[in-house]
């Protein structure tokens, strides 16, 4: 009897059944992952205080259930997982939390204001903090050791490559990615996996904007790409893919890094 080729984590229906919750999915990257979570039969849960943007065929937005939370309210958080997550009365606990919400304020050092500083660690990791802590009770529901739960964190190549001018985007990027490897190991025995993926400069959203409205930016940016060519949104959504089905059981406190090599070289 020969065993089978055929991968059982990446058919059409690989995460049937699974419910993704993610925070910052109406985004230029979160919309991407959203619809490949959708095409692949998950439910998901999307936490972003703007409207969900792309318009989906009618059998994938049946499983989307939006809900305009700000992630860095506390009370906002608790609330909503005290309620089971629940979205229209239904409840809809999630095997799988994806922090995904993020934001970069540009600026050099020397002239970065406190507020901005404030702000960026507030998203891109107390937020995260609030997020994964109040999830945890829900995914040990959900987490066997035959199926375990999930948690995500989309950091950034620069959280480990300094880039100049971009403020406390890549401290906050560093922290998160510490602090997804201390979570990691607090949860592997409860079955919940916990990793990082770590996208490059993808040609939408934050980084497209910095590239469409900095000359120095998209400069610098270019020599830093060895593959040449900026990220696709597509390619983010192909490794949350990965990250999110069976394929990727045994990781956890790993950083998936979808850079294009960018992190090989030093920075010019
Ligand atoms: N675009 C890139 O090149 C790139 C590269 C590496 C990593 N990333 C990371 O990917 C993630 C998304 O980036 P993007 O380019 O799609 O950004 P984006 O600005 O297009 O999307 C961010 C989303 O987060 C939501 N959000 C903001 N504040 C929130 C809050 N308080 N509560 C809930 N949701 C909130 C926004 O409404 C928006 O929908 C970020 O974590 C970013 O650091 C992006």
């Amino acid at each position: 009897m020969y065993p089978s080729f055929q991968s059982p984590s990446f058919s059409s229906t690989c995460l049937a059944g699974r419910t993704v919750l993610i925070t910052g999915g109406s985004g230029a990257l979160g919309q991407v992952m959203v619809a490949r979570l959708l095409a692949h039969g998950a439910r998901v849960v999307n936490l972003d205080p703007c409207a969900f943007p792309l318009p989906l065929p009618p059998q994938l937005q049946s499983r989307l259930a939006s809900v305009p939370v700000d992630i860095t309210d506390e009370q906002a958080v608790t609330d909503f997982f005290q309620a089971s997550c629940a979205v229209d009365g239904e409840p809809c606990a999630p095997d799988t939390v994806i922090c995904h919400a993020g934001a970069v304020l540009p600026g050099a050092i020397e002239s970065y204001t406190y507020a901005d500083w404030k702000k960026t660690f507030e998203l891109n990791l107390n937020a995260h903090f609030l997020v994964s802590r109040a999830a945890i009770p829900l995914l040990q529901r959900k987490a066997t050791a035959e199926q375990p739960a999930r948690i995500l964190f989309t950091s950034s190549w620069v959280g480990q490559v300094p880039w100049p001018g971009n403020g406390a985007y890549s401290p906050s990027k560093a922290a998160l990615d510490m602090f997804a490897k201390g979570l990691a190991r607090e949860l592997a025995d409860r079955h919940i996996r916990v990793n990082i993926l770590a996208p490059g400069i993808v040609g939408a959203g934050m980084a497209l904007k910095q590239w469409n409205e900095d000359a120095q930016y998209q400069k610098r940016a270019k020599l830093a790409i060895p593959v040449g060519q900026l990220q696709s949104a597509d390619s983010v959504a192909e490794a949350t893919l990965f990250l999110c089905s069976r394929a990727s059981d045994y990781m956890t406190g790993a950083t998936l890094l979808v850079d294009g090599g960018a992190s090989l070289y030093p920075m010019i």
